[in-house]
């Protein structure tokens, strides 16, 4: 695993991980995956086939043998495209539980390096590649803000919704990824935190280029 050049970051929803890790990517030509799109994809497919995604052992089911392609700007789930619709309310109302599923994240962890290995590396984001899909990442940087940006910052993203919703949405979903049993969201050991409440995109990107051993 050590050959392997993963860069990790992590961090919790608004804090600007999605579009640091691509800007890093982009930057050094290295591939990018988004795993809470994969973890997203699962809930999707679960909704389509009629499962109920608080069906811990059906969900499992899914997750084994859901046919997941994901680029940099596209998720394709069984041969669907399901870009849009990974972000959408219902997705999002599921993802929680979805991702709180040890078989799940076993399998969606084992996907996870597959990706890497095959690659060489990349950029990997997500809630807990530097804590436990790549401990030993080539650099690990765990992205926060204040609650009161990432709320701002999701609602801008979404269309302008309403800021007070959409920061409780967050609160809701923070507190499921940090609670739960199972690979929380944690400041990884190692991990390089950077507030990226009052920095523009650019400067996140320089800084986690300038990181690089
Ligand atoms: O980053 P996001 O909001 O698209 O993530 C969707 C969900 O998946 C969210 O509840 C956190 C979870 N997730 C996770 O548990 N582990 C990851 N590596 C990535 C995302």
């Amino acid at each position: 695993m050590s050959d392997l050049r993963v860069i990790a970051i992590d961090g919790p929803a608004g804090s600007g991980k999605s579009t640091v890790a691509r800007g890093v990517a982009d930057r050094l030509e290295l591939s990018y995956l988004d795993t809470g799109a994969m973890y997203r994809a699962v809930a999707c497919a679960a909704l389509r086939r009629g499962v109920d995604p608080a069906d811990a052992g059906a969900v499992v089911e899914v997750a084994r043998t859901i046919d997941l392609e994901l680029t940099r700007d596209t998720c394709f789930v069984d041969g669907v495209d399901a870009t849009a619709e990974i972000r959408g309310p219902e997705v999002t109302g599921a993802v929680s539980v979805v991702a709180a599923n040890p078989g799940v994240r076993t399998e969606m962890v084992a996907r996870q390096r597959a990706w890497a290995t095959e690659r060489g590396g990349g950029v990997m984001e997500g809630r807990d590649i530097g804590s436990v899909v790549f401990p030993d990442a080539t650099l690990k940087v765990y992205l926060t803000a204040s609650a009161a940006v990432r709320a701002k910052r999701r609602a801008g993203e979404a269309g302008g919704q309403d800021v007070a919703a959409v920061g409780s949405d967050i609160e809701r979903r923070d507190a499921a990824d940090s609670g739960r049993e199972m690979s929380p969201l944690v400041e990884a050991p190692g991990a390089v935190v950077v507030d990226t409440s009052d920095l523009e995109i650019n400067e996140v990107v320089d800084l986690v280029v300038g990181m690089l051993p």
